[in-house]
Protein backbone atom coordinates (compact mmCIF):
# COMPACT_ATOMS: atom_id res chain seq x y z
CA UNK A 1 0.00 0.00 0.00
CA UNK A 2 1.21 3.30 -1.55
CA UNK A 3 2.18 5.61 1.96
CA UNK A 4 -0.75 8.27 2.02
CA UNK A 5 1.01 11.96 1.39
CA UNK A 6 1.29 14.02 4.91
CA UNK A 7 -0.52 17.12 4.41
CA UNK A 8 0.13 20.48 5.45
CA UNK A 9 -2.79 22.87 7.56
CA UNK A 10 -2.55 26.31 7.10
CA UNK A 11 -5.03 29.05 8.19
CA UNK A 12 -5.46 32.36 6.03
CA UNK A 13 -7.96 34.98 7.16
CA UNK A 14 -9.45 32.03 9.49
CA UNK A 15 -10.14 29.60 6.84
CA UNK A 16 -7.95 26.73 7.28
CA UNK A 17 -7.02 24.60 4.18
CA UNK A 18 -5.17 21.51 3.85
CA UNK A 19 -2.57 21.58 0.82
CA UNK A 20 0.56 19.85 -0.14
CA UNK A 21 3.89 20.22 1.53
CA UNK A 22 5.98 22.90 -1.09
CA UNK A 23 3.01 25.09 -1.65
CA UNK A 24 3.13 28.41 -1.63
CA UNK A 25 0.74 31.10 0.87
CA UNK A 26 -0.68 32.17 -2.30
CA UNK A 27 -1.28 28.90 -3.92
CA UNK A 28 -3.25 28.12 -1.04
CA UNK A 29 -4.93 31.17 -0.64
CA UNK A 30 -5.71 30.69 -4.23
CA UNK A 31 -7.55 27.42 -3.16
CA UNK A 32 -9.33 28.63 -1.00
CA UNK A 33 -10.54 31.46 -3.34
CA UNK A 34 -11.98 34.65 -2.70
CA UNK A 35 -10.81 37.91 -1.39
CA UNK A 36 -8.28 35.98 0.90
CA UNK A 37 -6.06 35.88 -2.25
CA UNK A 38 -3.21 38.44 -2.23
CA UNK A 39 -2.76 40.25 -5.43
CA UNK A 40 0.00 38.97 -7.57
CA UNK A 41 1.75 41.43 -10.42
CA UNK A 42 4.92 39.19 -10.95
CA UNK A 43 4.30 36.38 -9.59
CA UNK A 44 2.99 33.78 -12.69
CA UNK A 45 2.01 29.77 -11.93
CA UNK A 46 3.21 28.64 -15.08
CA UNK A 47 6.36 30.78 -15.14
CA UNK A 48 9.17 29.08 -13.12
CA UNK A 49 11.45 31.27 -10.78
CA UNK A 50 8.83 34.12 -11.17
CA UNK A 51 7.42 36.16 -8.18
CA UNK A 52 9.83 37.88 -5.71
CA UNK A 53 9.56 40.85 -7.61
CA UNK A 54 7.16 43.46 -6.94
CA UNK A 55 5.81 42.89 -3.33
CA UNK A 56 2.23 42.86 -3.94
CA UNK A 57 1.39 39.45 -2.15
CA UNK A 58 2.72 40.91 1.19
CA UNK A 59 0.94 38.96 4.10
CA UNK A 60 1.67 38.11 8.06
CA UNK A 61 2.78 35.34 9.31
CA UNK A 62 1.06 35.37 12.50
CA UNK A 63 2.43 31.67 13.51
CA UNK A 64 5.10 29.57 11.53
CA UNK A 65 4.00 26.26 12.29
CA UNK A 66 2.65 24.24 15.05
CA UNK A 67 6.27 23.18 15.88
CA UNK A 68 7.66 26.57 16.09
CA UNK A 69 4.30 29.16 16.41
CA UNK A 70 6.16 32.20 16.98
CA UNK A 71 5.44 35.21 14.18
CA UNK A 72 7.44 35.80 11.19
CA UNK A 73 9.16 39.06 12.11
CA UNK A 74 8.27 41.01 8.47
CA UNK A 75 5.60 41.00 5.83
CA UNK A 76 6.63 38.39 3.72
CA UNK A 77 5.88 37.88 -0.32
CA UNK A 78 3.46 35.31 -0.16
CA UNK A 79 4.61 34.01 -3.30
CA UNK A 80 7.57 32.87 -2.37
CA UNK A 81 6.63 31.56 0.91
CA UNK A 82 5.87 28.19 1.50
CA UNK A 83 3.82 27.11 4.18
CA UNK A 84 4.34 24.77 7.08
CA UNK A 85 2.13 22.46 8.75
CA UNK A 86 -0.28 24.75 11.06
CA UNK A 87 0.86 28.09 10.09
CA UNK A 88 -1.36 31.02 10.52
CA UNK A 89 -1.54 33.82 7.54
CA UNK A 90 -3.43 37.28 7.60
CA UNK A 91 -3.91 38.87 4.72
CA UNK A 92 -7.27 40.90 4.22
CA UNK A 93 -7.29 40.89 8.02
CA UNK A 94 -4.95 42.86 9.19
CA UNK A 95 -4.37 46.82 8.86
CA UNK A 96 -0.93 46.59 8.51
CA UNK A 97 -0.82 44.70 5.67
CA UNK A 98 -3.50 46.47 3.42
CA UNK A 99 -0.93 49.83 4.53
CA UNK A 100 1.66 48.32 3.48
CA UNK A 101 0.24 47.26 0.08
CA UNK A 102 -1.04 50.41 -0.64
CA UNK A 103 2.83 51.61 -0.30
CA UNK A 104 3.81 49.07 -2.29
CA UNK A 105 1.25 50.36 -4.86
CA UNK A 106 2.03 53.79 -4.73
CA UNK A 107 5.74 52.55 -5.19
CA UNK A 108 5.17 50.33 -8.30
CA UNK A 109 2.88 53.99 -10.00
CA UNK A 110 5.98 55.83 -8.98
CA UNK A 111 7.10 56.43 -12.15
CA UNK A 112 4.18 55.17 -14.45
CA UNK A 113 2.32 57.46 -16.70
CA UNK A 114 -1.22 58.68 -16.58
CA UNK A 115 -1.78 57.08 -19.61
CA UNK A 116 -4.48 54.93 -19.23
CA UNK A 117 -6.83 56.64 -21.96
CA UNK A 118 -4.53 56.41 -24.92
CA UNK A 119 -3.45 52.77 -23.37
CA UNK A 120 -4.36 49.75 -24.93
CA UNK A 121 -4.35 47.59 -21.71
CA UNK A 122 -6.93 49.62 -20.51
CA UNK A 123 -10.13 47.40 -19.55
CA UNK A 124 -7.85 44.65 -18.87
CA UNK A 125 -4.52 45.91 -16.66
CA UNK A 126 -3.94 44.23 -13.85
CA UNK A 127 -2.07 47.42 -12.41
CA UNK A 128 -5.41 49.75 -13.03
CA UNK A 129 -7.75 46.95 -11.36
CA UNK A 130 -4.60 46.92 -8.08
CA UNK A 131 -4.65 50.90 -7.54
CA UNK A 132 -8.49 50.40 -7.69
CA UNK A 133 -8.75 47.91 -5.21
CA UNK A 134 -5.44 47.93 -3.52
CA UNK A 135 -4.15 51.54 -3.95
CA UNK A 136 -4.77 55.21 -1.94
CA UNK A 137 -5.85 58.15 -4.02
CA UNK A 138 -2.41 60.19 -4.22
CA UNK A 139 0.96 60.06 -4.70
CA UNK A 140 4.00 61.65 -2.31
CA UNK A 141 6.31 62.13 -5.48
CA UNK A 142 7.08 65.12 -6.56
CA UNK A 143 9.45 64.39 -8.84
CA UNK A 144 9.63 63.90 -13.25
CA UNK A 145 9.07 60.74 -14.23
CA UNK A 146 11.14 58.72 -16.25
CA UNK A 147 9.89 57.92 -19.74
CA UNK A 148 11.31 55.95 -22.71
CA UNK A 149 10.68 55.86 -26.15
CA UNK A 150 8.20 53.43 -27.66
CA UNK A 151 10.50 50.42 -29.55
CA UNK A 152 9.08 47.66 -32.00
CA UNK A 153 10.86 44.72 -30.99
CA UNK A 154 10.11 42.31 -34.24
CA UNK A 155 7.14 42.96 -36.67
CA UNK A 156 4.26 41.99 -34.16
CA UNK A 157 5.28 43.75 -30.94
CA UNK A 158 6.25 47.07 -29.47
CA UNK A 159 7.60 47.79 -26.11
CA UNK A 160 6.83 51.04 -24.27
CA UNK A 161 9.04 50.81 -21.38
CA UNK A 162 7.75 53.53 -19.28
CA UNK A 163 4.85 51.52 -18.58
CA UNK A 164 6.69 48.76 -17.51
CA UNK A 165 6.77 47.65 -13.96
CA UNK A 166 9.99 44.92 -14.59
CA UNK A 167 8.03 42.33 -12.84
CA UNK A 168 10.09 39.81 -14.99
CA UNK A 169 7.18 37.87 -16.49
CA UNK A 170 8.25 38.67 -20.10
CA UNK A 171 12.06 37.33 -19.77
CA UNK A 172 10.64 34.24 -18.05
CA UNK A 173 8.35 33.72 -20.87
CA UNK A 174 11.03 34.31 -23.71
CA UNK A 175 13.36 31.46 -21.76
CA UNK A 176 10.93 29.09 -21.13
CA UNK A 177 8.10 29.28 -23.59
CA UNK A 178 9.95 30.95 -26.72
CA UNK A 179 13.00 29.30 -25.90
CA UNK A 180 15.08 31.74 -27.25
CA UNK A 181 16.02 34.64 -25.03
CA UNK A 182 17.27 37.48 -26.81
CA UNK A 183 15.87 40.60 -24.29
CA UNK A 184 16.39 40.62 -20.38
CA UNK A 185 16.59 43.45 -17.63
CA UNK A 186 19.27 45.96 -18.30
CA UNK A 187 20.95 48.59 -15.58
CA UNK A 188 20.08 48.81 -12.44
CA UNK A 189 17.69 50.80 -9.95
CA UNK A 190 16.06 53.67 -11.86
CA UNK A 191 17.86 52.83 -14.82
CA UNK A 192 16.67 49.39 -15.11
CA UNK A 193 14.46 48.37 -18.66
CA UNK A 194 13.56 45.53 -20.49
CA UNK A 195 15.47 45.93 -23.59
CA UNK A 196 16.78 43.51 -26.22
CA UNK A 197 19.68 46.01 -26.35
CA UNK A 198 20.58 46.34 -29.65
CA UNK A 199 16.82 46.58 -30.61
CA UNK A 200 16.45 43.28 -31.74
CA UNK A 201 13.65 41.55 -33.15
CA UNK A 202 11.94 39.01 -30.93
CA UNK A 203 11.44 36.55 -33.60
CA UNK A 204 10.65 33.32 -31.75
CA UNK A 205 7.36 31.45 -33.37
CA UNK A 206 6.08 31.20 -29.46
CA UNK A 207 7.11 35.29 -28.80
CA UNK A 208 3.75 36.67 -28.58
CA UNK A 209 2.83 34.99 -25.47
CA UNK A 210 5.29 37.86 -24.01
CA UNK A 211 2.11 39.87 -24.66
CA UNK A 212 -0.76 38.33 -22.64
CA UNK A 213 1.65 37.58 -19.85
CA UNK A 214 2.66 41.90 -19.63
CA UNK A 215 0.37 42.77 -16.37
CA UNK A 216 0.38 46.19 -17.89
CA UNK A 217 0.36 47.62 -21.49
CA UNK A 218 4.20 48.07 -21.86
CA UNK A 219 4.23 44.97 -24.37
CA UNK A 220 1.19 45.68 -26.91
CA UNK A 221 0.03 43.61 -30.36
CA UNK A 222 1.11 45.77 -33.11
CA UNK A 223 -1.88 44.18 -34.83
CA UNK A 224 -4.36 45.31 -32.49
CA UNK A 225 -3.18 48.69 -31.30
CA UNK A 226 -5.63 51.64 -30.91
CA UNK A 227 -8.20 49.41 -33.24
CA UNK A 228 -10.50 49.20 -30.47
CA UNK A 229 -11.24 49.61 -26.36
CA UNK A 230 -11.40 46.12 -24.97
CA UNK A 231 -14.54 46.54 -23.50
CA UNK A 232 -16.31 47.03 -27.08
CA UNK A 233 -15.12 44.01 -28.05
CA UNK A 234 -16.88 40.75 -27.40
CA UNK A 235 -14.72 37.76 -26.91
CA UNK A 236 -15.44 34.21 -28.07
CA UNK A 237 -13.68 30.70 -27.41
CA UNK A 238 -12.30 28.94 -30.56
CA UNK A 239 -9.73 26.67 -31.83
CA UNK A 240 -8.14 25.49 -34.93
CA UNK A 241 -5.91 22.88 -36.21
CA UNK A 242 -2.21 23.90 -35.71
CA UNK A 243 0.99 22.15 -35.78
CA UNK A 244 2.93 24.40 -33.37
CA UNK A 245 0.44 24.87 -30.64
CA UNK A 246 -3.10 24.21 -29.09
CA UNK A 247 -4.53 26.20 -31.56
CA UNK A 248 -6.74 27.14 -28.30
CA UNK A 249 -7.52 30.79 -28.37
CA UNK A 250 -9.84 33.59 -27.81
CA UNK A 251 -11.10 35.81 -30.17
CA UNK A 252 -12.09 39.56 -29.84
CA UNK A 253 -14.21 40.33 -32.17
CA UNK A 254 -16.53 43.46 -32.91
CA UNK A 255 -19.27 42.09 -35.35
CA UNK A 256 -18.05 39.84 -37.89
CA UNK A 257 -14.58 41.14 -37.54
CA UNK A 258 -11.74 39.24 -35.38
CA UNK A 259 -9.72 42.41 -33.78
CA UNK A 260 -7.35 40.15 -32.05
CA UNK A 261 -6.22 36.98 -30.96
CA UNK A 262 -4.82 36.09 -27.40
CA UNK A 263 -4.35 32.93 -25.54
CA UNK A 264 -7.52 31.70 -23.02
CA UNK A 265 -6.52 32.70 -19.75
CA UNK A 266 -8.07 32.05 -16.06
CA UNK A 267 -9.40 32.89 -13.58
CA UNK A 268 -6.36 34.27 -11.93
CA UNK A 269 -5.71 36.06 -15.60
CA UNK A 270 -2.54 33.45 -16.16
CA UNK A 271 -2.96 32.00 -20.20
CA UNK A 272 -4.07 28.39 -19.85
CA UNK A 273 -1.77 27.12 -23.00
CA UNK A 274 0.51 29.25 -24.31
CA UNK A 275 -0.32 29.84 -28.32
CA UNK A 276 2.03 30.37 -31.41
CA UNK A 277 2.36 33.69 -33.39
CA UNK A 278 0.67 32.30 -36.61
CA UNK A 279 -2.58 31.79 -34.62
CA UNK A 280 -1.96 34.91 -32.88
CA UNK A 281 -1.49 37.65 -35.54
CA UNK A 282 -1.98 35.93 -38.78
CA UNK A 283 -5.71 34.11 -38.47
CA UNK A 284 -7.75 37.32 -38.07
CA UNK A 285 -10.37 35.90 -40.52
CA UNK A 286 -13.88 33.67 -38.79
CA UNK A 287 -12.85 31.38 -41.39
CA UNK A 288 -9.85 30.28 -40.36
CA UNK A 289 -11.33 29.42 -37.01
CA UNK A 290 -14.02 27.14 -35.54
CA UNK A 291 -16.03 29.12 -33.11
CA UNK A 292 -17.14 27.32 -29.74
CA UNK A 293 -18.84 30.08 -28.21
CA UNK A 294 -19.09 32.95 -25.81
CA UNK A 295 -16.21 33.60 -23.83
CA UNK A 296 -17.86 32.95 -20.21
CA UNK A 297 -15.46 35.65 -17.78
CA UNK A 298 -14.33 34.50 -14.59
CA UNK A 299 -12.85 37.80 -13.35
CA UNK A 300 -14.83 40.60 -12.62
CA UNK A 301 -13.47 43.19 -15.53
CA UNK A 302 -14.80 46.05 -17.51
CA UNK A 303 -15.05 43.13 -19.91
CA UNK A 304 -18.42 42.05 -18.84
CA UNK A 305 -20.01 45.62 -19.31
CA UNK A 306 -22.69 45.52 -22.16
CA UNK A 307 -22.19 41.62 -22.64
CA UNK A 308 -25.75 40.77 -21.22
CA UNK A 309 -26.71 37.35 -21.03
CA UNK A 310 -30.15 35.58 -19.75
CA UNK A 311 -31.95 39.54 -20.19
CA UNK A 312 -35.47 39.16 -19.05
CA UNK A 313 -37.46 41.94 -20.64
CA UNK A 314 -39.78 43.67 -18.41
CA UNK A 315 -43.49 43.30 -19.16
CA UNK A 316 -45.29 45.50 -21.15
CA UNK A 317 -47.91 47.33 -18.97
CA UNK A 318 -49.27 50.09 -20.87
CA UNK A 319 -51.91 47.91 -22.67
CA UNK A 320 -53.41 47.33 -19.28
CA UNK A 321 -53.25 50.50 -18.21
CA UNK A 322 -54.76 51.76 -21.08
CA UNK A 323 -57.58 49.50 -20.81
CA UNK A 324 -56.64 47.21 -24.24
CA UNK A 325 -55.81 50.22 -26.48
CA UNK A 326 -52.92 49.30 -28.62
CA UNK A 327 -49.50 52.29 -27.40
CA UNK A 328 -48.28 51.72 -30.84
CA UNK A 329 -51.44 53.38 -32.16
CA UNK A 330 -50.97 55.98 -29.41
CA UNK A 331 -47.02 56.45 -29.88
CA UNK A 332 -46.65 56.71 -33.32
CA UNK A 333 -47.41 60.20 -33.73
CA UNK A 334 -44.65 60.51 -36.63
CA UNK A 335 -46.77 58.18 -38.44
CA UNK A 336 -49.89 58.68 -37.85
CA UNK A 337 -50.01 62.73 -38.69
CA UNK A 338 -47.51 62.39 -41.77
CA UNK A 339 -45.36 64.61 -40.51
CA UNK A 340 -42.48 62.72 -41.36
CA UNK A 341 -44.14 62.39 -45.20
CA UNK A 342 -42.75 66.19 -45.67
CA UNK A 343 -39.37 66.79 -46.89
CA UNK A 344 -38.91 70.46 -45.22
CA UNK A 345 -35.82 71.25 -47.15
CA UNK A 346 -37.44 71.05 -50.79
CA UNK A 347 -40.20 73.16 -49.81
CA UNK A 348 -39.88 76.16 -51.78
CA UNK A 349 -41.19 78.52 -48.65
CA UNK A 350 -42.70 77.57 -45.45
CA UNK A 351 -44.78 74.98 -44.34
CA UNK A 352 -48.67 75.65 -43.63
CA UNK A 353 -51.62 73.08 -42.08
CA UNK A 354 -51.88 72.77 -45.62
CA UNK A 355 -48.38 70.95 -46.24
CA UNK A 356 -49.26 68.37 -43.43
CA UNK A 357 -53.06 68.14 -44.74
CA UNK A 358 -52.68 66.06 -47.22
CA UNK A 359 -50.59 68.50 -49.78
CA UNK A 360 -46.91 67.86 -48.74
CA UNK A 361 -45.72 70.46 -51.23
CA UNK A 362 -48.22 73.03 -50.30
CA UNK A 363 -46.39 75.88 -48.61
CA UNK A 364 -47.21 79.51 -47.79
CA UNK A 365 -47.12 82.75 -49.69
CA UNK A 366 -45.67 86.08 -49.41
CA UNK A 367 -42.88 85.02 -47.78
CA UNK A 368 -40.03 86.05 -50.92
CA UNK A 369 -37.74 87.15 -48.81
CA UNK A 370 -38.05 83.52 -46.39
CA UNK A 371 -37.38 82.00 -49.66
CA UNK A 372 -34.48 83.92 -51.15
CA UNK A 373 -32.62 84.07 -47.62
CA UNK A 374 -32.90 87.91 -48.14
CA UNK A 375 -33.61 89.09 -44.60
CA UNK A 376 -35.99 91.85 -43.98
CA UNK A 377 -39.18 91.78 -46.54
CA UNK A 378 -38.95 95.20 -47.92
CA UNK A 379 -41.55 94.78 -50.66
CA UNK A 380 -43.91 94.50 -48.05
CA UNK A 381 -45.49 91.50 -49.73
CA UNK A 382 -44.94 89.10 -46.05
CA UNK A 383 -48.10 90.42 -44.00
CA UNK A 384 -46.36 88.60 -40.78
CA UNK A 385 -43.23 90.50 -41.45
CA UNK A 386 -43.67 94.26 -40.32
CA UNK A 387 -40.66 95.53 -41.71
S1 LIG B 1 -0.55 49.99 -18.13
FE1 LIG B 1 -2.49 49.95 -17.04
S2 LIG B 1 -2.29 51.52 -15.46
FE2 LIG B 1 -0.66 51.84 -16.97
S3 LIG B 1 -1.47 53.35 -18.40
FE3 LIG B 1 -1.93 51.31 -19.24
S4 LIG B 1 -3.98 50.84 -18.47
FE4 LIG B 1 -3.20 52.53 -17.23
S1 LIG C 1 7.49 44.47 -20.20
FE1 LIG C 1 5.66 43.75 -19.09
S2 LIG C 1 6.08 41.61 -18.67
FE2 LIG C 1 8.03 42.52 -19.20
S3 LIG C 1 8.90 43.14 -17.25
FE3 LIG C 1 7.81 44.90 -18.03
S4 LIG C 1 5.79 44.75 -17.10
FE4 LIG C 1 6.74 42.76 -16.87
S1 LIG D 1 3.52 38.50 -6.76
FE1 LIG D 1 4.70 38.10 -5.02
S2 LIG D 1 6.29 39.52 -5.13
FE2 LIG D 1 5.17 39.87 -6.93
Amino acid sequence: MSEEKKLFKVTIDNITVDVEPGTTILMAARKIGGDVVPPAMCFYSKLQGSGGKCRTCLVRVAAGSTADPRPMPKLVASCRTTVMDGMVVENITNPAVLEARKGVVEFLLLNHPLDCPVCDQAGECDLQDLSYEHGSQGTRYEFKRRTFERIDIGPYIQLHMTRCILCYRCVYTANQVAGNRDHGVLDRGDHAQIATYVEKALDSNMIGNVIDVCPVGALTDRTFRFKNRVWFTKPVDAHRNCSCCSGKVRLWMRGDDVLRVTARKDQWGEVEEWICNECRFEKKKVSDWVIEGNTKLDRHSVINAGHYTNVVKPKETFKDVMKGRDPKLLMDIHEVSQVNTVDLNVLPGPATAATFNGNPNATGTNVTDVKQGTGRNLAGTDTTNAH
